[in-house]
């Protein structure tokens, strides 16, 4: 558990354990919008899960240890972060699977219209599986940028994200949800840039579905399995295509047809991955007693220690205002890939993006100010 203020930036870092720089020392880590550095704690809670449960308990652990519940029991913990009340999200799965689900259960949501409309810029898994998912529920895609979408009657889904993979731009998800409800259609949020990094407020918002990665910001380790929101409103009526057996409302009576489980537990398809699960279990203690508004103020505070120690000629395609931003500052550069490497022998963990974009990822439990600065002063040296 954190001890210091959770508003200063590096406040848990004490806590976590980070790659080494060339040198040995700690690296500078800013790719936390990538892979969340790995906490002590998701250590500890993977070592009891083989050995203490796994090793010890075997087949019974399923209820003994609590293994069947973990994917509602880890959503409600998620739902605190991302402003859900318990009840509304599952873990388990990758992100890009959650969302194959979401998009088709909230175009199931309005039958008779024609139309999915998506960010025009959505990270790749999202614009692949949008174009699926128009094809197999014959409905027509099309893509604007988020800010510039207006729906009309025709419109099923808006399916957006909370910030831009590539820019770090935030959304503003409160007046794509007004435009979407207000033309009739369901929102479908894609979080993974902003679980863990900001307050998201999704029953607020009365956002109707999200899905997001765990192993970004919430640093659950590499293939942590992702979440999925639904609003409770939609819960009755909520038609998932993954019909899997973890989703039935009696998974044990083996009967001949599946009958959803109540609420979002009908979100649930496979087995759930338990040493991931519990990995991720053990991650989330990070949050604990920590305040969002807090951990964002901190993420802020070191984009701005990073943008003001760059010289004034680096592109940097993150907009400067807070409410703009997300948790990651991009800047564009000539050899993206080659200052990527560069940066790693300096010791500054970065990640490029094609075809000219370095992502600088601020996630405030382990980043400090000392890194920012460093990270600034590295770039600019290179450049
Ligand atoms: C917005 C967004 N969605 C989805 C993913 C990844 O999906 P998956 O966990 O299925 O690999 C990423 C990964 O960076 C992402 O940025």
């Amino acid at each position: 558990v954190p001890s210091n203020s959770s508003s200063e930036p590096g406040f848990a870092r004490d806590v976590f354990v980070l790659p080494r720089a060339p040198g040995g020392s700690d690296a500078v880590y800013l790719a936390g919008n990538s892979l969340g550095a790995q906490p002590r704690p998701a250590r500890e809670a993977l070592v009891s899960a083989v050995d203490e449960q796994w090793a010890a308990v075997g087949v019974a652990g399923w209820e003994e240890c609590g293994w069947w519940a973990t994917p509602q029991r880890l959503g409600d913990r998620v739902g605190a972060l991302v402003g859900a009340a318990p009840g509304q999200i599952v873990v388990g799965d990758s992100t890009s699977v959650q969302l194959f689900g979401a998009l088709i259960a909230a175009a199931r949501l309005r039958p008779g219209r024609t139309v999915l409309l998506s960010d025009a810029g959505h990270f790749p898994t999202d614009r692949y599986l949008a174009t699926s998912v128009a094809r197999l529920t014959g409905l027509t895609l099309a893509t604007a940028a988020p800010d510039a979408m207006a729906p009309d009657a025709e419109v099923a889904v808006v399916a957006v994200p909370a910030v831009d993979f590539r820019t770090g731009e935030r959304w503003d998800l409160a007046t794509i949800t007004e435009r979407a409800h207000a033309a009739g259609a369901v929102v479908v949020a894609d979080l993974s840039h902003a679980a863990g990094v900001m307050p998201v407020g999704l029953d607020a918002l009365g956002v109707d579905l999200a899905v997001g990665c765990t192993y970004k910001y919430l640093n659950g380790g590499p293939g942590a399995p992702a979440f999925a929101y639904v609003a409770a409103r939609h819960h009755d009526r909520l038609d998932p295509p993954l019909t899997g057996w973890t989703g039935h409302a009696d998974p044990f009576g083996m009967t001949e047809a599946w009958t959803p489980a109540p609420g979002v537990g009908r979100l649930r398809v496979g087995t759930p991955p338990m040493l991931s699960m519990l990995a991720l279990d053990g991650a989330l203690g990070v949050f604990d007693d920590v305040d969002l508004a807090d951990v964002r103020a901190a993420s802020l505070a070191l984009g701005d220690a990073f943008l003001s120690g760059l010289p004034d000629a680096v592109d940097v395609v993150t907009p400067h205002q807070h409410d703009r931003r997300g948790g990651h500052v991009a800047v564009r550069v000539p050899d993206a890939g080659g200052l990527c490497a560069a940066l790693a022998r300096r010791g500054v963990v970065v990640d490029a993006r094609p075809p000219d974009l370095l992502r600088f990822g601020f996630a405030a439990p382990y980043v400090t100010l000392d890194d920012a600065a460093t990270a600034a002063r590295e770039l600019a040296a290179l450049l």
